[in-house]
Order: C-alpha cells, then structure tokens, then sequence
C-alpha cells in the first residue's frame, strides 16, 4: 500500500495557545504544504485582537474558512483536521469530526498534546472526560465499513512545560506560594510549546499507509520528568525567592473536585482533576518515546524555559509572575 503525507491542512481553534503557536509554524514552512487555513468559527465573539491574528494569519498566507463546526462545505479539500481547541470547546470535537469526515476529510489531530490517557485512572479522570469521548468516536467511526480509511494523530507529551508552574497547578509565581497535591519527589513530564510544535508539523510529513492501522498513530515526545524539588530549585535560583510549599495528600483533590463539581463550577472542575491526574503521576509519560524520529530537534530544557520566561513580560503575566 502506497504511503502518504498530510498536506492540506485546516487548524480549527487557532486563537489558542497551541492553535496560533501551529498556524505560525504552518506559515513558516508553508512551501512544505499545498494549503493551510485556519477556521473562523463564527458562532464565537469576533473581537479585534482575534480580527488581528486573522489577519496575520491570511497575511502569512493562510487561507481563512468562516463557518460553524456543523457546516460540513467548511471543511471541503482538506485531507487533515488539527484541532487544538481549548477546554470548553473540546466537547464539540465528535460534530467537527463527522462534519469533516462528511466533507472528505479522513485524517484529525485531535485535542491531546498532553498525558497519555492509557496511564493510570487517566481514562476516567474529569479533565480528560472530552478528550475519551472524541477517540471513542473516532474509533467507532474508524470502524464503519465506508471510513476504514479514517486516520488520527495523537501527539503526547505529558505536560507543556509553561504551563507546569501556573496558578491551575497550584502555584502563586507573586507572592512565591505553592500548594501542591502530590509529594516533592513526584515528577511530570514537560515539553516546551515550540518543541511540542515543531515535532507535531514534523508529523504531518511523517509518511504512513493504511496497511496495518498505520494511519491510526501515537507519538510520544519526552522533554524531560523533572520532580518538584527539582522544579522548585530552578523557581528559586531564577527568582531569587525561596517558594513556600505545602505538599498536600493528592486523594484529597477527589473532595476538591467533588465540591466544585457541586457548586457547578467548571474551571474548579476541572483544576481539581488536573491536580488529581498530576499527583497520581498521570502526566509522567511512559516509554517508548519517538523523540529519535527528528533528530534535528532538541527539546530545550526546563532551566532554559523557565530563565525564559521571567525574562518575557507576557510569559511572565501567564504565569502570573509581576
Ligand atoms: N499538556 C499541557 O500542559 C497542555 C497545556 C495547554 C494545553 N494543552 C492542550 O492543548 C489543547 C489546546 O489547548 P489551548 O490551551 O491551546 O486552548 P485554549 O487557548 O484554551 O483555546 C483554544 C481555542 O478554543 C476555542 N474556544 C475556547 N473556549 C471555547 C468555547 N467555549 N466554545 C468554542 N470555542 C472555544 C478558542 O476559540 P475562540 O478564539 O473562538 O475563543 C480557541 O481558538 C487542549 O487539548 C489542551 O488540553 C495541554
């Protein structure tokens, strides 16, 4: 069986972190794809910083597609579907995926960059609820007689190494507070976004044949799995300010995680399980990784992002340092 590329490529939630970080890497190596366009969802607000990044996109030259996510003519012509859409739209996934399978489409990156959902009790953990739903269905789609062809990329890291020392984690980067569920010697495994970027655009030109479910692929990418302790002395020496951290029994997250599912608070939800998933060593990626299949990228290293981001005004506001 002939082996393909993907180079007809619609990114549908592009205003994201990991959306607008991928349309920059497709512009810049938009020579390597015959199109790539991002998708206007128009049932959202259009508000003018994402009117500006619309127009450094079509800038870039990036065709912009407006619709809503059941219009199946929006997805007409293009043979993948990346969507890195953020938590309260990944429930929409499964309508985007028949929408597009019923344009043509047959291959989808879906909403993962993150922990291997096999790990553990990550399957039925709250956080990752949306993201099991979306490969069920996919699976179930893969298996209807006329879409034996339908393909996935699952793209895997742990976790984004930015997003290690955020507030959602329980760290205050101003007043140098942490309240962490799990022990100092827990690790997770962080990726830096641009490598977790690089290597997801390198995928798109891995080429694959629908012989023995190749179209059907999970990457595995390792940065590194540093413990607490370890991410805490790189916070201090950069810093300067010593953390004060009170590790916290991790099955207490379950309660946490039950009252604001009580008090119908989503985000709270939501935190609570990432907090759950990470002190059950949930985000610790496990072997075999695929990092050796592009050699010409090295992860930058956790030290380096961190320098990096107290050095950068809007990293710094993200992760809410002053
Ligand atoms: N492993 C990690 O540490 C890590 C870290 C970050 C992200 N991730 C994963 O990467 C993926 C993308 O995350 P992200 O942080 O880049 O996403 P994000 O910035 O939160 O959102 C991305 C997109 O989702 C759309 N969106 C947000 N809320 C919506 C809603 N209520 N209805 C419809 N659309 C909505 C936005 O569209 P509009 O422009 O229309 O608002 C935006 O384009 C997710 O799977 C996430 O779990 C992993």
């Amino acid at each position: 069986m002939a082996s393909q590329t993907l180079n007809a490529i619609l990114v549908v939630g592009p205003t994201g972190a990991i959306g607008k970080a991928l349309c920059e890497a497709l512009i810049s190596q938009k020579a390597e794809f015959k199109r790539i366009a991002f998708f206007n969802d128009t049932s959202r607000p259009a508000t003018e910083e994402k009117q500006a990044l619309f127009d450094e996109f079509r800038n870039g030259g990036m065709e912009q597609v407006s619709g809503q996510y059941n219009d199946t003519t929006s997805f007409a012509g293009f043979d993948c579907v990346l969507m890195p859409l953020g938590n309260h739209a990944i429930k929409y996934q499964p309508t985007i995926i028949d929408s597009a399978i019923t344009a043509g489409v047959r291959h989808f990156y879906t909403s993962e960059w993150g922990a291997d959902l096999s790990v553990g009790s990550n399957w039925t953990q709250r956080y990752y609820q949306d993201k099991v739903i979306t490969r069920e269905h996919l699976e179930k789609r893969g298996r209807d007689a006329d879409t034996l062809d339908l393909g996935w990329t699952y793209i895997q890291l742990g976790r984004l190494t930015e997003w290690s020392i955020i507030k959602h984690f329980g760290i205050d980067n101003t007043n140098h507070v942490a309240n962490i569920y799990g022990t100092p010697e827990g690790r997770q495994s962080l990726l830096p976004i641009k490598d977790a970027v690089a290597y997801t655009i390198k995928t798109l030109k891995h080429p694959f044949s629908t012989a023995n479910n190749g179209h059907r692929r999970t990457y595995r990418f390792h940065g590194s799995s540093p413990t607490w302790n370890e991410i805490f002395n790189d916070l201090e020496t950069i810093t300067g300010h010593k953390y004060a951290i009170t590790y916290h029994d991790v099955e207490t997250a379950v309660e946490r995680e039950a009252r604001a599912k009580r008090l119908n608070d989503v985000d709270l939800e939501l935190e609570a399980s990432h907090q759950l998933i990470q002190g059950r060593g949930g985000t610790l990626l496990p072997e075999p990784y695929v990092n050796g299949l592009f050699p010409d990228i090295h992860p930058e290293s956790v030290h380096s992002v961190f320098e990096r981001i107290f050095q950068d005004p809007e990293l710094k506001k993200f992760i809410g340092a002053p």
